[in-house]
């Protein structure tokens, strides 16, 4: 059988190592994807071993330990670090979630080993940090802000409490993306598809009883592509780190566009 050898330049399966510090009695093995566009290398899986006693709970604890004490090239987006910019989404041990609000000791499948990748199905800019270029103008296309024809009244806007419950399942959204890159139909067609969690913020907007736009609303949606590629996988609701269920959403979008043809 012929045999399959690597180029002499490939970095597959050669990552680094780095063991604990000296005198670590407590420690979790941390496998991270690691690529730089400007090294000319491919991609690679580093291992860090980390010091739990010295370490915060949290997966993003993990990260900035290593970053700022074994490996300072290691690469991420975090912010707010208590689940409400989204920046730190990422895949971990095969799941999508934030690094912030996920507890090391509920990690690793299992295994001793925590497996962490950049969103799927997404241009890497490096390490972990995906490019949100395409999704963030996919957000700014369905214009998610309210939009009005009558005249300002003088203080604001009045919404019923039972108005302003309607939203509730919809506002928590922080667009981390992790329900978008967990859709097969988004990775296929996410040049077209808008995806759960765009879908979600159109609706936010469409069933916000102090917006005046809902009928341009749906008629920008109304395209094969842009909403109609949402077969009900639901991997969306399962991901979502807050718990949301944009895949709902769409569905009560399709009822609407439905109830308005008959
Ligand atoms: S619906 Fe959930 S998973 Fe999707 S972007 Fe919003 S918060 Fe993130
Ligand atoms: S339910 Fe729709 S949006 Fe959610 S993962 Fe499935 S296809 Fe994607
Ligand atoms: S750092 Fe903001 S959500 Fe994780």
């Amino acid at each position: 059988m012929a045999q399959f050898t690597l180029p002499k330049n490939s970095t597959i399966g050669k990552g680094r190592h780095f063991p604990a510090a000296d005198g670590a009695k407590r420690t979790r093995t941390f496998k991270i994807y690691r690529w730089n566009p400007d090294d000319g290398s491919n991609p690679r899986t580093d291992t860090y071993e980390v010091d739990l006693d010295r370490c915060g709970p949290m997966v993003l604890d993990a990260l900035i330990k290593i970053k700022n004490e074994i490996d300072p090239t290691l690469t991420f987006r975090r912010s707010c670090r208590e689940g409400i910019c989204g920046s730190c989404a990422m895949n971990i041990d095969g799941t999508n979630t934030l690094a912030c609000t996920r507890a090391i000791e509920d990690c690793g499948n299992g295994r001793d080993v925590v497996a962490i990748y950049p969103l799927p199905h997404m241009q890497v800019v490096k390490d972990l940090v995906p490019d949100l270029t395409h999704f963030y103008a996919q957000y700014a296309s369905i214009r998610p802000w309210l939009r009005t024809q009558t005249a300002a009244p003088t203080r604001e806007r009045l919404q019923s409490k039972q108005d302003r419950a309607k939203l509730d399942g919809l506002y928590e959204c922080i667009l981390c993306a992790c329900c978008s890159t967990s859709c097969p139909s988004y990775w296929w067609n996410g040049e077209r598809y808008l995806g759960p969690a765009i879908l979600l913020q159109a609706y936010r907007w469409i069933v916000d009883s102090r917006d005046e736009d809902t009928g341009t609303r749906l008629d920008e949606l109304e395209d094969p592509f842009k909403l109609y590629r949402c077969h009900t996988i639901m991997n969306c609701a399962r991901t979502c780190p807050k718990g949301l269920n944009p895949a709902k959403a769409i569905a009560e979008i399709k009822q609407l566009m439905l109830a308005r043809k008959a």
